[in-house]
């Protein structure tokens, strides 16, 4: 788990870049927080430097989006989701980010369940 910032410090529409091991790149979309890997999956660019519209996040290299609540990318380039983290807010504004808990609903946790059971 990483504790990235406070939510006053991230308001709706601001993007945060955390470095770690894997980068994660942190959005406010409406009051609503994702978390995904900073690093697009098709080459080395930021997504935290991307453009966001809606729901999606587009790559500033060669425009792939990406699907914030699902990792998914919606078109080519890409190829491949990047990975999606569950966020806590806290009641006091503290944004914890669980990186390598799939955010709830991201389809990770269903294909991951889906090939524990064989499927
Ligand atoms: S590096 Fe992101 S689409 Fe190419």
């Amino acid at each position: 788990m990483i504790r990235t910032c406070h939510l006053d410090d991230l308001p709706p529409g601001a993007v945060l870049r955390v470095p770690a091991d894997v980068p994660i790149a942190v959005f406010n979309v409406d009051g609503e927080v994702y978390a995904i890997d900073d690093t697009c999956t098709h080459q080395d660019a930021s997504l935290s430097d991307g453009w966001v519209e809606g729901r999606l996040v587009e790559c500033p290299l060669h425009e792939a989006a990406f699907d914030l609540r699902t990792g998914a990318p919606t078109c080519l380039p890409a190829r491949r989701p990047v990975r999606t983290h569950a966020v806590t807010v806290h009641p006091d504004g503290r944004v914890e980010v669980h990186v390598g808990v799939p955010a709830p609903g991201s389809g990770a946790g269903v294909a991951a369940g889906a090939a524990e059971r064989g499927a």
